[in-house]
């Protein structure tokens, strides 16, 4: 049985869609409830529904052997995983916004609010700008807005929370998409049942 952790919301469904595609499908997921853990025993998997930005530490600590988490988790906390596939799901962009017609003074400090501080951190170090990292939560969007920072590094994807708050981007600074990672000891010792469900996902991916 491979325990696999899944990211609750709408990347959620889009992957277990694809994962019941590749033939890993668990009927008792759809019925209606506030369970947590469900099990095909079957199709040899058991799914737990976690919040997205904490799939990759059940899968770190070995509490599932796989998992689906964005490639924005994975470059933020770098965990100590396997990426095995990008399942092209949750396409976005990684990207530096502010406020329409915003000039960059590059005599100043910087002021950036993120929930993504390891991110921007590298992006400005890698661009040799001062910055001050404000972190927050949520609603990142407010910060400028609010006069509590200059730009933003969010996570853009359809562009309406940016518009709708006369916000732009200024700069990309890395395309995100759903990663399937594993375990690394899981790997080692279940690695022909991981190796399966991992093919069977390309095979539905390329389609
Ligand atoms: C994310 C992100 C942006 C928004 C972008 O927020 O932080 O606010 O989605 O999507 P869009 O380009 O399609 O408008 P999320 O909904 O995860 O909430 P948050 O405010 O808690 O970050």
């Amino acid at each position: 049985m491979l325990n696999i952790a899944l990211p609750k919301g709408r990347l959620g469904e889009k992957v277990l869609a694809l994962f019941e595609r590749a033939g890993y499908d668990c009927p008792a997921i759809h019925e209606p409830g506030r369970r947590l853990v469900f099990e095909n025993e079957r199709a040899g998997v058991r799914y737990f529904w976690v919040k997205p930005s904490d799939v990759a530490i059940y899968v770190e600590r070995g509490a599932a052997d796989l998992g689906v988490a964005g490639r924005d988790i994975l470059l933020e906390y770098a965990p100590d995983v396997y990426e095995l596939l990008d399942l092209g799901l949750g396409r976005c962009r990684m990207a530096v916004a502010a406020p329409r017609g915003f000039h960059d003074d590059e005599e100043r400090t910087l002021r950036v609010a993120t929930k993504f501080v390891n991110i921007a951190r590298r992006y400005y170090a890698g661009q040799s700008r001062d910055i001050d990292i404000i972190h927050l939560n949520g609603s990142i969007e407010l910060a400028p807005i609010l006069g509590l920072s200059d730009v933003i590094v969010d996570i853009v994807e359809t562009g309406a929370t940016l518009r709708e708050n006369d916000l732009a981007v200024v700069a990309e600074v890395v395309p995100i998409s759903a990663r399937l990672i594993a375990n690394k000891a899981a790997y080692s010792f279940k690695h022909a049942a991981i190796d399966r469900i991992a093919d069977d996902l390309k095979g539905m991916v390329q389609i």
